[in-house]
């Protein structure tokens, strides 16, 4: 009796199995699975038949990869390699089978879920938003072994396969046809006749094209491996993130064979299995998954949201929204004042999306809104007018007075108590903080800020909306700085100390680049905006604008309207959005320490004052949001094992 798989036999002798991992929505491969996969392949193997189909019995997707749960509870290297051992030869099982199979893949199709895939003769995609193909080890500091780095480079071509294994992108239906991923796309109401005719009629199976399959010989390998390793090495150091470096050399020299490698090389399984790395990045994914659960108490949905302000924050907050689904209005003073939120939004809307159709249904889904007739029919509303408190306490006024009574009301604001700024509201229990970061499509992390006197139930259905829009809640108390510029501050600060003592900014950003920040403190000041960084020190620090406690040349770089990117000059000049930086010199002993030193003891004051529930969520939240060299496991972590 089989727990999680279900085989059916039709008249045509076609073995439909269904994989359906019990108990849970969506189908992981775990041990169990495995090997009950492993016993049903040995079965199918004896019987005749003229195809197996492969499917799966969950309305969420296809597969979403191995039990990463497993991968937390492995110690020794013997450990990593019984766990490669169990995938690889299953999948060799697979692909061993003596007639046509064929994967038929609805929705995510995720790492060993795609290995699987791959295994089989055929892999046939159900034309859906949602169906979209990984290998997304890499993230997670491992390498596809389970066949992954063999085949995929074999059906799809070294270059887009290494592309894909390298980065985790994950590729649509679409794009999966193009590439030769995917024999077949098909809508979903055709989807079984066409596994049906793919195994009766079994054509030859795809062959790569001719120069596709010359660089699979030894000698060209060896080519696009260094043009590889080239590439990755902009992106990430071998000392700080070996994976990748581990997947080329497996392709290169192995043919994608996990276990050709010597166990001392530092690159093989044995090897990166027992790197910090690796264990870092695999908590940071159960992190991510702890913070993607954050919400799941509150039944709160959304379908149409008001934003109050299309400037920066407000404009990008909307449009965002828009992509992810929903219809939003936008208010600000003015049509001009409106024009280049629309413009910026169009922009990522053809950016992300590529397909006109859905570039004008989304563009219909935003809608400007000078009047702010939105507020009434509005589920969530947004304010991000610049940081007044007078002002933004007249607008929560008007807001409430014309909000459902069910509406979330929220307000983005950096710098200001969340208490003061609904002190004024007839019922303050309802105004909640939503803090999204800039720039707001790339950073995932979203503060969800509860005042003294927010009722609870408001902070979860604000975590539920950011679920929904895809971002990562993180609830925070209304403290200066929240838990993520709090944290920063300390930061810049002793950048910019360092600055006024004549630093060079080319050395102190190679400083925190080398310790595996994304972007340097200068460069980030400049990205930030210099105006808005010294406004933000002074908040946070309770410094008067009148005093001089500020660093003086970013008080002059501001006085002469030097903003940074935005200005074109800054700390650096900015040509074609980049700072023209000189060779930074050596890095003087001790420079690190001074810079990562306040930021990870800000850190440990936050979490002790408990603006955050315990330091595993500041972890997180200062790596999805300010970057934290994710391969040290986040700052609390990382100084833990100091
Ligand atoms: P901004 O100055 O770019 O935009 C503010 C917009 O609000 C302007 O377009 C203005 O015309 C409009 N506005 C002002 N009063 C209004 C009113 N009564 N009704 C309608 N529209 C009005 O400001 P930014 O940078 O977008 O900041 C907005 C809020 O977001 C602030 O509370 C800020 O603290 C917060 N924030 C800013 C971040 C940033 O990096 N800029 C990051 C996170 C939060």
């Amino acid at each position: 009796m089989m727990k999680h798989f279900l085989v059916e036999h039709d008249r045509d002798d076609l073995a439909w199995v269904t994989f359906d991992k019990a108990g849970e929505s969506t189908n992981t491969l775990s041990a169990e699975t495995m090997e009950e996969f492993a016993e049903l392949l040995d079965h199918l193997k004896k019987q005749s038949l003229r195809g197996v189909i492969v499917r799966s019995g969950k309305a969420s997707g296809f597969i979403a990869g191995a039990d990463v749960a497993e991968f937390i509870a492995i110690k020794t290297p013997g450990e990593a390699m019984s766990l490669v051992r169990r995938g690889w030869s299953t999948f060799q099982k697979l692909a061993a089978l003596p007639f046509p199979t064929v994967a038929l893949v609805k929705g995510f199709c995720m790492g060993g879920g795609l290995e699987l895939a791959l295994a089989c003769r055929y892999r046939i995609a159900v034309d859906d938003p949602a169906t979209r193909f990984a290998l997304p080890e890499v993230m997670l500091g491992i390498i596809p072994a389970w066949g992954g780095m063999m085949r995929l480079p074999r059906v799809v071509g070294p270059n887009a396969a290494l592309d894909m294994m390298l980065t985790g992108r994950a590729i649509d239906g679409k794009r999966a046809k193009r590439m030769g991923l995917v024999d077949a796309l098909v809508p979903e109401r055709v989807m079984h006749n066409a596994a049906r005719s793919m195994m009766m009629e079994a054509p030859a199976a795809r062959k790569l094209p001719f120069a596709q399959n010359l660089l699979m010989m030894p000698v060209m390998r060896h080519f696009v491996a260094v043009g590889a390793r080239k590439q990755v090495l902009k992106r990430a150091r071998p000392e700080h993130y070996p994976a990748p470096y581990s997947i080329i050399e497996h392709w290169e020299k192995h043919d994608g064979d996990p276990f050709a490698m010597e166990p001392t090389h530092p690159h093989s399984i044995a090897a990166i299995s027992q790197h910090p790395t690796t264990g870092n990045l695999i908590r940071i994914f159960g992190l991510q998954e702890r913070m993607k659960s954050l919400g799941k108490q509150s039944s709160f949905i959304a379908k149409r949201v008001h934003v109050v302000g299309a400037g920066t924050m407000g404009g990008d907050i909307a449009s965002w929204c828009v992509l992810r689904g929903l219809t939003v209005t936008l208010q600000d003073q003015s049509p001009q004042k409106l024009a280049p939120a629309m413009e910026r939004a169009a922009d990522l809307f053809e950016r992300r999306l590529r397909d006109r159709r859905l570039v004008r249904d989304a563009l219909d889904r935003l809608i400007p809104d000078v009047t702010g007739a939105g507020v009434r029919g509005a589920d969530v509303v947004i304010e991000a007018i610049f940081e007044n408190l007078a002002v933004k306490q007249a607008l929560f006024a008007t807001i409430e007075s014309q909000a459902k009574p069910t509406a979330l009301l929220a307000s983005n604001t950096s710098s200001l108590k969340l208490a003061d700024i609904g002190a004024t509201m007839r019922d303050p229990t309802r105004l909640v903080g939503i803090h999204f970061f800039n720039p707001v499509a790339q950073l995932q992390l979203v503060e969800i800020v509860a005042g003294e006197r927010t009722a609870p139930r408001w902070p979860e259905d604000a975590a539920a909306f950011v679920r929904a829009i895809d971002k990562l809640p993180l609830p925070v108390k209304d403290s200066p700085g929240f838990l993520v510029n709090r944290v920063l501050g300390p930061y810049m600060a002793a950048a910019f100390r360092m600055l006024e003592e004549g630093m060079q900014p080319e050395m102190l950003d190679k400083a925190a680049t080398e310790f595996g920040m994304p972007m340097g403190p200068i460069e980030l000041a400049d990205v930030v905006g210099l105006d808005i960084c010294l406004a933000a020190g002074r908040a946070i620090s309770g410094e008067s604008p009148g005093s001089n406690e500020s660093p003086a040349r970013l008080v002059n770089l501001v006085a002469a309207k030097k903003f940074g990117k935005k200005s074109g000059e800054g700390y650096y000049r900015w040509e074609n959005g980049k700072p023209v930086k000189t060779a930074a010199g050596n890095i003087p002993a001790g420079v690190t320490e001074r810079l990562i030193s306040p930021y990870i003891a800000e850190a440990k004051k936050a979490v002790a004052e408990g603006i955050v529930s315990d330091a595993d969520l500041a972890d997180a939240g200062l790596i999805f949001s300010t970057g934290f060299a994710p391969f040290r496991g986040g700052p609390m972590h990382y100084a833990a094992t100091l």
